[in-house]
């Protein structure tokens, strides 16, 4: 088997613990995307009205930056498993700027999320519209309460 890598974003740590474990099960390095400059508090009331309707219109635009990565882990890799906190139903923009800074024609990656209660589908079908070129599998939202047999039956699907 080839080489894997497991990127992930966490705002507050909860992908981070599901990455950490991906990584382990899987023998995976670990790759943590940080935004340049960290969102204001004001933006991350996710139940406020407001925010959510601002953010159904723009979240496909926004790209904030992210601190530099060592990019040679992920084109050594075959196999990639992308990690993020749900964030208005899809994924947050670092991910979209990390997605648009990195080549991964013809890897097969995985998505992972974390999230209050909404499920990956949304997410999935938008990464799959917005890089049509990425071999995505199946993706799959992750209780806290995962297990090692959870992961590798997901890591074996299409
Ligand atoms: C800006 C923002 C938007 C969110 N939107 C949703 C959502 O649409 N559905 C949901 O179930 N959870 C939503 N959440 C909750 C997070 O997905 C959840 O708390 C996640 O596990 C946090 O992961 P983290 O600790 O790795 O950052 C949102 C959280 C934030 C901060």
């Amino acid at each position: 088997m080839g080489q894997s890598v497991v990127i992930y974003f966490s705002n507050t740590g909860t992908t981070q613990a599901i990455a950490e474990q991906i990584a382990v099960t899987t023998d995976s390095k670990l790759i943590g995307i940080h935004a340049k400059v960290d969102h204001p508090e004001a933006d991350l009331d996710w139940e406020d009205p407001v925010n959510q309707s601002y953010h159904e219109m723009h979240a496909q635009k926004v790209r904030p930056a992210i601190e530099a990565i060592d990019p040679a882990p992920i084109a050594a890799a075959d196999v990639i498993y992308l990690g993020f906190p749900l964030w208005w139903a899809t994924v947050p923009g670092e991910i979209n700027t990390l997605l648009d800074s990195l080549d991964l024609t013809g890897k097969e990656v995985h998505p992972f999320c974390t999230s209050g209660s909404t499920s990956i589908t949304e997410a999935v079908s938008q990464l799959r519209e917005n890089y049509p070129h990425i071999d995505w599998h199946a993706g799959r939202r992750f209780a806290t309460s995962l297990t090692a047999d959870e992961i590798r039956d997901w890591a074996a699907e299409d």
